[in-house]
């Protein structure tokens, strides 16, 4: 059954679920690849992310790979995601059939921490950026009840739509040194089949979609694998998923109900004591690219070589 659903079962028609997809966090790793691929198969795409330049770049990007494509943007900052910046989405999308919605904004740590060493504000963005936005956009595509209950507008009201949420294979393990994220990550999915269930019999199909490492800027693993996919290969086989189970890790190597590569974690003190000293690496790596802290160095080896 899992060689069917990973490999030959085929992806629905997205189309059907009406002409445009909205994704959030779209200009970068799987987002944009998420955007790419819903363009390619023939929906309207509207990118939504915290950067204009860099949102700008994308639909430009976009149009050229896909003559004929329609692209929109809008700007937002999911960590300042409060009652006006929700009312300015809710009327940019209002007038739109949405048919699918990719909630795939995120963030992590920057690097693996004890929960106690996050900033405050770090604490308040992973919860805003990881949870609040899915929740909300997910309310706003729904659409409006009115006082007998019955839909308005949106989703509810078309009786079609898939809502995409994106979790973590850190949800599912215990995940020392990322506590917060990888909790944050398990109400995605929660979250997910809960609504799954609650909205199948209303047309409208909700997943939760649990990537484990993929090449993104946020993993920082440039190198593709069996097991890492590029954002683009990864797409792939998560386009194909929707519609389907509740939640899926769509990557069929990196299927994360089996995976043992976090296994380290289960020491977080050794962890810890690996991070520090390839972020010192790090550190003195990008301090070395600066011009005037290469000469220092050298004339602090000099100094060395000439005291031994
Ligand atoms: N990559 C992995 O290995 C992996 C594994 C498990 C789960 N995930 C999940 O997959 C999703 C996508 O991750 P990714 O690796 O593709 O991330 P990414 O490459 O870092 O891209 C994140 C995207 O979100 C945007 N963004 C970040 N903060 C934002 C904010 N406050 N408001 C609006 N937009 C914001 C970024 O815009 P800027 O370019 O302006 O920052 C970018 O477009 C996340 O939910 C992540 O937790 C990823």
């Amino acid at each position: 059954y899992l060689a069917y659903k990973f490999f030959f079962r085929a992806g629905k028609d997205l189309k059907k679920y009406g002409e445009w997809a909205v994704v959030t966090g779209a200009t970068d790793g799987i987002g944009k690849a998420y955007a790419f691929e819903l363009a390619a198969q023939g929906l309207k795409v509207l990118l939504v992310a915290r950067s204009e330049e860099k949102l700008a770049d994308t639909a430009k990007e976009l149009k050229s790979a896909r003559s004929g494509a329609t692209v929109d943007v809008l700007q937002v900052d999911f960590s300042k995601f409060d009652a006006s910046a929700r009312a300015m989405v809710k009327s940019k999308l209002a007038p739109l059939d949405i048919g699918i919605l990719i909630n795939n904004v995120g963030m992590s740590y920057p690097f693996t921490k004890y929960f106690h060493e996050l900033k405050d504000s770090e604490v308040a963005d992973i919860m805003q950026v990881n949870m609040d936005s899915m929740t909300w956009m997910t309310r706003i595509v729904l659409g409006e009840i009115d006082e007998d209950l019955k839909p308005k507008s949106g989703m509810l009201l078309r009786k079609r739509g898939a809502i995409i949420n994106t979790s973590s294979g850190g949800a599912r393990t215990t995940s020392p040194l990322l506590a917060e994220y990888s909790a944050a990550k398990a109400y995605v999915e929660k979250f997910s089949q809960g609504l799954a269930a609650e909205l199948a019999p209303k047309g409208i199909d909700v997943q939760a979609q649990t990537p484990l490492f993929v090449t993104t800027k946020m993993a920082k693993i440039r190198k593709a694998s069996m097991t890492v996919p590029t954002p683009e290969d990864y797409v792939k086989c998560a386009a194909r998923q929707i519609g389907y189970d509740p939640v899926i890790s769509p990557w069929p190597p990196a299927c994360t109900d089996t995976l043992s590569s976090l296994s380290s974690f289960s020491r977080p003190d050794r962890q810890r004591e690996r991070e520090t000293a390839t972020e010192r690496e790090t550190e003195r790596k990008s301090r070395l690219s600066r011009p005037k802290e290469r000469q220092r160095e050298s004339e602090r080896q000099r100094e060395r070589a000439d005291v031994s």
